[in-house]
């Protein structure tokens, strides 16, 4: 086990609903596996006024998030970790002179022997930032001269390449790029990781991972949930920016990614850009129309229960033309992937919740079986990145009696199989390494410009291209009617069920 240093973790826009959602319930995992270090406090800042108690009890004590993981534990156990929680009101502003902060860091600091290591947690608005990292810079709050200091930021990380390319200039004015971390909690979930491994660690799959052998590609995410109470936030936004820039395409780029030399940050980072900077970009409107679709979902009735269609959540313009389904098809411009198709979809309000990547194989070149139904069951690796984690391969066995029939049967490792590891939350994990100085999880600026520079001209389109659609599909199914034309010719979707060998699980909630 890695030593974790002492430190102070100080969170910008404390008293909002990601700290006491994501944050805390993560650091208590944390602290009940006895991973945090020795001497640790956490400062909560932002512009409501509240005490130290207060805090505590709105995240830990009183808080509906830990409420099911406090219940049973003794109360001096659940006070030990409250009492690490301290508050600091800002103000009005954040856009203020830090001193009272910094004397406040100071005196924590000093009282409980942090070391001056500070890890700073934007958990605010994206326009806030800059401002913030400004001010501590001026408050003399981001020097390392007395302990490190690190920057962890939330997404989204800009909303186009140009802005995400200021955003980044504005940070780094203030903070060096090493000291930023920028959070994408897709990185911390196991089974993202578990990419990496399958591909490098098993010689039976690495040989296979290219042109030669791989037909298309195939990534789905589903969410059954619409847009809830992020209506405003969301109509702002839409699937492309909020799912695919940076969730999906990192899921691509650990698909893509040569070969890292080794398994240090900057290696595997090296490689993840190179990956990003290798997508085919799409220029003209002919290619964006033909290989894009973006839809809204509409009101329609999930288990005779009535379901709002998108235009009319909170918060939504009545006449929204912001997407919640976008499916993309490209191509990787590179030795590795010449020709094979990626087709990568995202979407709210589908028929379940589920994130996969499909990597389809290639028929064998020389049929020897001819009546032997073999088409379309080419082989398949399917990796369910959630829920019902795991890796399923699906290959071909000689139906029991004459001749040779072939059937598909499943191999599938499931990761619940794996009792006795504790596997952590994608906060839990992501804020650890953040502690511990590893940035291996972490987007850097390069591979954030990468990402949107690929998807810069799909929006660009969608809000202004001329023979733009918007489709709609009821919500609870797999999107618009037209949605297969993409992938047509080879097929269609694989539309999975919750469970991982649920197999052309299609259905229609409505
Ligand atoms: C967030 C998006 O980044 O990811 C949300 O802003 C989305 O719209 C969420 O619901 C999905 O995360 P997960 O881990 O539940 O797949």
């Amino acid at each position: 086990m890695k030593k974790t240093e002492n430190q102070m973790l100080v969170i910008f826009g404390a008293s909002g609903d990601l700290t006491a959602r994501k944050l805390v319930p993560a650091l208590f995992n944390l602290f009940v596996a006895d991973q945090l270090p020795e001497n640790f406090v956490v400062l909560g800042a932002s512009r409501s006024d509240m005490t130290d108690a207060e805090f505590r009890e709105k995240v830990v004590l009183e808080s509906t998030y830990l409420k099911d993981k406090i219940e049973d534990l003794d109360e001096n156990w659940v006070s030990k970790f409250a009492n690490k929680f301290f508050y600091e009101d800002l103000g009005g502003d954040y856009d203020t002179h830090y001193g009272k902060l910094r004397t406040r860091v100071g005196d924590l600091n000093d009282k409980f022997n942090t070391g001056g290591n500070i890890m700073y947690y934007l958990s605010t608005p994206p326009t806030l930032y800059e401002t913030i990292a400004k001010n501590l810079a001026e408050a003399g709050l981001s020097t390392q001269n007395n302990g490190w200091k690190r920057l962890i930021v939330e997404k989204p990380f800009g909303y186009s390449l140009e802005t995400a390319k200021a955003l980044n200039k504005g940070i780094q004015n203030h903070f060096t790029e090493e000291q930023i971390y920028r959070i994408d909690h897709y990185l911390g979930k196991e089974t993202v990781q578990n990419l990496l491994v399958t591909r490098f660690a098993n010689s039976i799959f690495e040989p296979l991972w290219n042109r030669n052998y791989i037909h298309h590609i195939e990534i789905t995410n589903a969410e059954s949930v619409g847009v809830e109470k992020r209506g405003g936030y969301y109509d702002k936004s839409g699937a492309l920016r909020d799912m695919f820039q940076n969730h999906l395409l990192q899921i691509v780029s650990l698909i893509v990614m040569e070969p890292p030399i080794g398994d240090q940050p900057e290696e595997i980072r090296n490689e993840k850009v190179k990956a990003l900077k290798s997508l085919r970009i799409m220029k003209d409107e002919q290619t964006l129309h033909d290989n894009t679709i973006r839809a809204q979902y509409m009101a329609s009735e999930i288990d005779g229960e009535k379901v709002r269609g998108y235009r009319e959540e909170e918060g939504v313009g009545e006449n929204s033309t912001t997407e919640t389904y976008a499916a993309i098809k490209f191509f990787v411009d590179n030795w590795r992937w010449k020709d094979v198709p990626f087709y990568v979809r995202t979407a709210k309000r589908m028929p379940t919740k589920v994130t996969e990547v499909v990597i389809h194989f290639k028929t064998p070149h020389h049929q020897i079986f001819k009546d032997s139904g073999m088409q379309n069951k080419d082989n398949k690796l399917i990796i369910r990145i959630q829920p019902d984690e795991g890796i399923l391969v699906k290959f071909g066995v000689k139906v029991p009696g004459q001749g040779f029939k072939v059937e598909r049967a499943n191999l599938d490792f499931y990761y619940s199989s794996l009792v006795e590891n504790h596997v952590m939350e994608a906060y839990e994990r992501l804020l650890l390494d953040a502690m511990q100085g590893d940035a291996t999880l972490y987007a850097r600026a390069d591979e954030v410009e990468a990402a949107w520079e690929f998807v810069d001209p799909i929006l660009n389109y969608w809000s202004k291209g001329e023979d733009v659609r918007m489709y709609g599909y009821p919500s609870g199914v797999w999107g618009p009617e037209n949605a297969d034309n993409l992938i047509d010719g080879i097929g269609s979707w694989r539309n999975p069920g919750p469970n991982l060998t649920d197999d052309d699980n299609f259905c229609v909630i409505c």
